[in-house]
């Protein structure tokens, strides 16, 4: 779509929420509410988007520093949506084509029905278009009347409405395009008498019925998607919407998902075919996962990149973490931000690993705490094992070569380094660099001190 711009409310506060967090900035299926309006209108086309924000303002435009699309209009003071729009119009000063009015609140709206809105509204030459829909129970929302003929006459507020008015089931989605023309010459004469004393966006209804201009709704099949949010019942409601749409996205792209009510996949995921996905799952961030992977039963993922045929078992936890092929991790083992297993790597149960890299085909089977280490390919870590890398003050390094074998219960007091092919004994404390091809033990000589036992009784 050429000539679009918008227009997305965003200065409210959300008071329903109950948060010390402005409502715009609530995630919604891992990524704030406000950038799914945002992106639904530059997927319609819009080249210029303009946020309207207030409360918590710094940290709305905080989201989009450095996006040219997007511009920020302050409105200090919440007098309305029509006050709110009117903020808008000096950073659209000089733009003649069609204005997109979106609220921050509604991340449901899918880009093609604004596109579609769009498209209806240049075809019938109207001057506005509002998004309506009919609902069973309209409570709350701006009622749609229209005269005998079916043509829109204005919409009338909750707060404002007689009770036939309140009877009707079509409603103002707060969801509009106008054109900019109509639009900023008619602003200014939205006025503020009504029950809330607010300036009312929905006025320019009436305003465009009496300059004889053409004003139409164009009513939505699909009424979830013009659910605004408001409180936390809602925002857990648009989230099971939404990523029951991410779900659907990857299930059709060949991911299986065991029970996909229980699978909860955020916006920007990339999961390959034949992975199967068990139920309680979290994955987030910039999560890349490859095909013929088995993620099991609540595993957490955040900011991973996973190769093919990995094996993640239940209830481990994955943060920032880069997995080569056919690696295996878990039950329950915790990879922490730096981790790098290569091909073949087995990270097994109670293991924690933080900022280390591990060659391919190395192990670490049990019970095992690995930080800021290097450890090359066909390592045998034994159960036990702990890298000391914190002296109380600094982080200090381990370097383990390629073929070494590491017996249960060491600890590699860093920094230390213990050459290729070596072998740790069980119990040592490696305190001073193995070379390569050594033995290195350090266990005090065992006493055995027969009927000792007896004698103390
Ligand atoms: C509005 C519509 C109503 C519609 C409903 C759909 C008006 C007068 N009413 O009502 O017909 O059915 O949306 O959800 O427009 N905002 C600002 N600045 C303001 C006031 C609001 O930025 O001064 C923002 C809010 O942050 C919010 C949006 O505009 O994102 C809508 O405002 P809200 O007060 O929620 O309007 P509703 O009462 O829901
Ligand atoms: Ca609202």
């Amino acid at each position: 779509m050429e000539n679009v711009a918008a227009v997305i409310l965003a200065a409210g506060k959300g008071t329903r929420m109950k948060s010390g967090v402005v409502k715009v900035l609530h995630p919604v299926a891992g990524r704030p509410m406000l950038s799914w309006s945002v992106d639904a209108a530059r997927a319609a086309g819009s080249a210029a988007t303009v946020l309207v924000v207030g409360h918590q303002a710094d940290a709305v435009r905080g989201l989009y520093t450095g996006a040219a699309d997007i511009r920020c209009a302050l409105q200090e003071e919440q007098l309305g949506t029509g006050h709110a729009v009117a903020c808008a119009r000096e950073l659209l000063a000089g733009f003649g084509g069609t204005v997109l009015v979106l609220c921050g609140d509604t991340p449901l709206l899918r880009a093609e029905t604004l596109q579609g809105l769009v498209a209806f509204h240049r075809e019938q030459g109207a001057a506005l278009t509002v998004l309506t829909a009919t609902m069973g129970n309209p409570h709350g929302y701006g009622r749609v009347v229209r005269d005998a003929a079916g043509r829109v006459q204005r919409i009338v507020e909750q707060k404002d409405a007689t009770p036939q008015e309140q009877a009707l089931c079509e409603i103002n989605s707060g969801i509009y395009c106008m054109e900019a023309g109509f639009l900023f010459a008619n602003i200014d004469a939205v006025g503020n008498q009504n029950a809330q004393q607010e300036f009312y966006l929905t006025d320019l209804v009436s305003i465009a019925v009496k300059r004889g201009l053409t004003c139409l709704g164009r009513c939505t099949d699909d009424a979830d998607e013009i659910m605004g949010v408001n409180d936390r019942v809602q925002l857990a409601e648009a989230s099971r919407i939404l990523r029951g749409r991410i779900n659907r996205e990857l299930m059709c792209a060949g991911v299986s998902l065991v029970d996909p009510g229980q699978s909860y996949i955020d916006h920007g995921v990339r999961i390959g075919p034949d992975t199967v996905v068990h139920p309680n799952c979290s994955i987030s961030g910039a999560t890349v996962i490859g095909s013929g992977c088995t993620i099991e039963g609540g595993v957490s993922i955040t900011g991973c990149s996973i190769g093919d045929n990995c094996h993640i078992k239940a209830g481990s936890v994955l943060e920032g973490a880069q997995l080569h092929a056919e690696v295996s991790v878990g039950p329950m083992a915790h990879l922490r931000p730096g981790t790098v297993l290569n091909d073949h790597v087995k990270i097994g149960n109670f293991v924690e690993t933080k900022k280390i890299v591990m060659g391919e085909g190395s192990k670490a089977s049990h019970l095992t705490y690995l930080g800021d280490a290097e450890i090359g390919s066909n390592v045998n870590i034994g159960c036990g094992t702990i890298t000391c890398n914190y002296d109380g003050v600094s982080k200090h390094r381990t370097l383990i070569g390629d073929d070494v074998f590491i017996g249960s219960d060491v600890q590699l007091v860093a920094p230390v380094s213990v050459g290729r092919n070596s072998l740790v004994a069980a119990g040592t404390t490696v305190t001073v660099d193995v070379p390569p091809d050594s033995l290195a033990i350090s266990r005090v000589p065992q006493v055995n001190k027969v009927g000792w036992r007896l004698k103390k009784k």
